[in-house]
């Protein structure tokens, strides 16, 4: 056992996750949700999470082949699709040999896929640009490249059709409808099962459920969306980041705290240091009077946020004394609002909890 006296740490409840993929799959029962467990499963720990959803999903997608190695060499058996695809010719090679699908999206990879002798078919997802212009074949593209594979003798024929949404989490925003639209036009040509939904389609879009839906962030419960929403509010966060006072100090009006002097007292005021940092990964952007919750009471953000520590401002919390238990995000304080307040994004602030920090798995 690694000896640990640093209060820092992240609580991860996979019960919460499995209710929020049971949640996805509720909302798409025509079609089966893929977990995505890129980025370490935002930050959750891609091996725990994949172990924790071994008995409900029937696959998984990673960002590259580095991330699916890693979880086959953890006995996951479903297969993981690789996002990006394959980068290089041995990427390929391994695809076939672990049984790794891959999302092929360019020319130039379909090609190096074509040229390339395997001895076991792989299984292919066909990405089609349909207006985020990020990654994707265009439909010229796709009408001159899919019959190549089609028939490919290393190619399985179910070749899966796909795509990826720019403004999802808009629900106003009528880009969503227009990218069904244009994909649901390719798949007249192309019979198959295809795949649209990201979280944010799969809370907020019906029409883009699919054979496959994509759930990332949903089953972290983090809501994609900036406002209230039924589905996305039913979500339960996985992460508590909680740490813990270290240090209590009584400071007078006019007196400034941490780095820069950022932060005045206006008043006579108790000041908690507490064992969290940017290096944590806590955003150093979070603004002073930004909520947390010291012995279950809600207290604000005092000064800039350091490397190791941060200040709370606990005037008016009850009893405080070094020990006291902090939570900085977690079921009474959404990470989504955390983020907003340091001008980010969820998906940011979970996938930068750092190393340093010892996640600890409840509802094994
Ligand atoms: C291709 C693709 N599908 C699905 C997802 C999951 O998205 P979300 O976390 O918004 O559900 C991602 C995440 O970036 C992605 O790149």
């Amino acid at each position: 056992m690694q000896y640990r006296s640093r209060p820092a740490q992240a609580v991860i409840d996979l019960n919460a996750l499995r209710d929020n993929y049971r949640l996805a799959r509720n909302l798409t029962p025509n079609g089966q949700v893929l977990a995505v467990i890129k980025a370490d499963a935002y930050g959750h720990g891609a091996v725990q999470v994949a172990r924790a959803l071994d008995k409900l999903a029937p696959a998984f997608a990673v960002a590259c082949i580095e991330e699916a190695l890693q979880l086959r060499e953890a006995g996951v058996r479903q297969p993981i699709l690789l996002l990006e695809g394959p980068f290089c010719v041995d990427d390929l090679y391994l695809a076939a040999e672990h049984q790794f699908w891959l999302m092929l999206e360019n020319p130039a990879q379909i090609e190096m896929t074509l040229n390339t002798l395997l001895p076991q078919p792989l299984t292919i997802w066909l990405k089609i640009d349909t207006g985020m212009h990020r990654l994707g074949l265009s439909a010229e593209q796709a009408h001159r490249w899919y019959p190549k594979l089609q028939s490919c003798a290393h190619i399985a024929d179910n070749i899966i059709l796909t795509s990826h949404f720019a403004c999802a989490d808009e629900l106003n925003n009528d880009a969503t409808a227009k990218q069904i639209a244009q994909f649901e036009q390719l798949q007249t040509r192309y019979a198959g099962a295809a795949s649209l939904a990201n979280s944010a389609a799969i809370l907020g879009w019906p029409a883009a459920a699919k054979e496959w839906n994509r759930a990332g962030i949903m089953l972290y419960g983090a809501s994609p969306f900036m406002q209230p929403h039924p589905q996305a509010d039913q979500l339960k966060p996985v992460m508590t980041l909680q740490s813990r006072v270290i240090s209590v100090r009584q400071v007078k009006q006019g007196d400034k705290v941490g780095y820069g002097a950022s932060w005045l007292a206006k008043r006579d005021s108790l000041i908690a240091t507490v064992a969290m940092g940017y290096a944590d990964g806590y955003p150093r952007h979070t603004p002073s009077d930004t909520v947390v919750m010291v012995n279950g009471q809600p207290a604000k953000l005092a000064g800039r946020v350091s490397m190791d520590m941060l200040g709370v401002d606990v005037t008016d919390v009850d009893s405080i004394k070094i020990g006291d238990p902090v939570v900085l995000w977690g079921s009474e304080l959404k990470v989504t609002d955390i983020a907003a307040a340091a001008q980010t994004i969820s998906y940011e602030v979970l996938t930068g909890i750092s190393a340093r920090v010892p996640r600890i798995y409840i509802g094994c």
